[in-house]
């Protein structure tokens, strides 16, 4: 009897016909993938087939723009990565599934963090399941250029412009940065959350407040960022994410400012944290901590039993304990469930779990935590085009972010 049951386990495993549920996301990087694989891999184990509905680069602004398509055509798919103001958005319009139908409201009041309840919560529902916390005020830097040339992490900006002459001097590149208009917006994120703080972080990009907007406060955060431009390459203008961070663990630069999906994909290719790599707060933001969820969302549909029971294994795959912590390492995120062990995770992970739960928390607005994805858009180009021109000064740009704000924000 012993000797049958591998052979049970393994026809319980592979079945003939499971169950398909379409999923839009956009994952398409290493790190993602080998996450992505580890999400199909649970659900096949309870008979739903995860159908990709894949959509590659602009930081998951084409993959919205696909389901905007799709979902007004009346085809939307059975699930999709929303995160942030853009799931109110989406509820407003009727289109998705209350999660409560198929998540006990107790265990999700049990087991997220209140900052993430109140991220996927809209008229007081759960409207999506949230997967992961990722943290995106982080400096990555290159540890081999940093030992051979003996310099210090910077912990100010002073000494990371004094470290980044330095490293130019020794012939290498001191940033490498992707020009598409979602990372400069987040390189931007990064200097504005470090010069104001958390409060007045918030009242600037979630709150909108136009006399922060446009104080001479702002104008000198614009000021410090574009100074970051004389450290990076013009050969990577347009370039995505992947680029820059191949550049860290290629050698050819030596620091990079992005979210922690950057060390998935070092993961992926066999790169260790603090033996390849070294993971330290953007300078001057020690204690803050810009958060992004990634979310995913359930369209409703003429839902027949079978495609509801599909979104309940999907739901109790992503929240349980096993999950949360293959997937996370895969991803280099934080689990979302709370009290989770922490051992298994790279020191990086470890620092940002701990961060996670005594730093001061703040919506990363680049990774649209704090607007929605069309009002961030609008805000992405006007503060990538200060930073890519020299004909548009920074007291002009604070003015036309907070119009664009004004007229947008409704
Ligand atoms: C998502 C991450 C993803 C990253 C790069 C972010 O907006 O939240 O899950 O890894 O984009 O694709």
């Amino acid at each position: 009897m012993k000797k049958l049951l591998p052979l049970v386990s393994l026809l319980l495993i592979q079945p003939a016909h499971a169950n398909p549920l379409e999923v839009l996301h956009w994952w398409t990087a290493p790190g993602e993938l080998e996450a992505q694989a580890i999400l199909k891999e649970a659900l096949a184990q309870q008979n739903v087939d995860w159908k990709n509905f894949a959509i590659v680069g602009a930081g998951g602004n084409s993959a919205l723009r696909v389901l905007q398509m799709r979902a007004l055509s009346g085809n939307p798919p059975d699930a999709a990565q929303i995160k942030g103001p853009d799931i109110a958005e989406w509820a407003k319009m009727g289109l998705l599934k209350n999660i409560e139908s198929f998540v006990p409201v107790k265990f999700l009041d049990k087991h997220l963090p209140d900052i993430v309840k109140k991220t996927v919560r809209y008229n007081n529902h759960y409207m999506a399941l949230p997967l992961n916390i990722h943290r995106v005020n982080w400096l990555w830097l290159n540890k081999a250029i940093f030992d051979e040339l003996q310099l210090v992490p910077p912990k100010t900006w002073k000494q990371f412009f004094i470290v980044a002459d330095k490293i130019k001097q020794a012939g290498y590149l001191p940033l490498a940065h992707g020009g598409t208009a979602w990372q400069d917006s987040l390189l931007f994120e990064s200097v504005a959350l470090s010069l104001l703080g958390a409060d007045k972080y918030r009242q600037a990009f979630v709150e909108f407040d136009k006399t922060i907007l446009t104080s001479a406060e702002m104008i000198a955060v614009f000021k410090k960022f574009k100074q970051l431009n004389l450290y990076i390459s013009k050969e990577m203008q347009g370039k995505d994410w992947t680029f820059s961070s191949q550049m860290i663990s290629d050698k050819k630069a030596a620091m990079l400012f992005m979210g922690d999906w950057v060390k998935g994909m070092w993961h992926a290719s066999g790169k260790v944290a603090m033996q390849d790599y070294l993971c330290v707060d953007v300078p001057e933001s020690a204690g803050l901590f810009s958060y992004n969820i990634d979310s995913f969302v359930f369209f409703n549909k003429n839902s027949n039993d079978l495609e509801n029971s599909n979104s309940q294994t999907f739901a109790h795959t992503l929240l349980s304990r096993e999950f949360q912590n293959n997937f996370n390492i895969e991803k280099g995120s934080i689990p979302v469930r709370l009290n989770m062990d922490m051992q298994a995770f790279d020191s990086c992970s470890q620092k940002s779990y701990y961060d996670f739960n005594h730093a001061q928390l703040v919506p990363s607005f680049s990774q649209n935590m704090a607007s929605s994805s069309y009002l961030q858009n609008e805000m992405n180009k006007i503060i990538s085009y200060y930073f890519n021109n020299e004909e548009v000064s920074a007291e002009q740009t604070v003015k036309r972010l907070s119009l664009a704000i004004r007229a947008l924000n409704k």
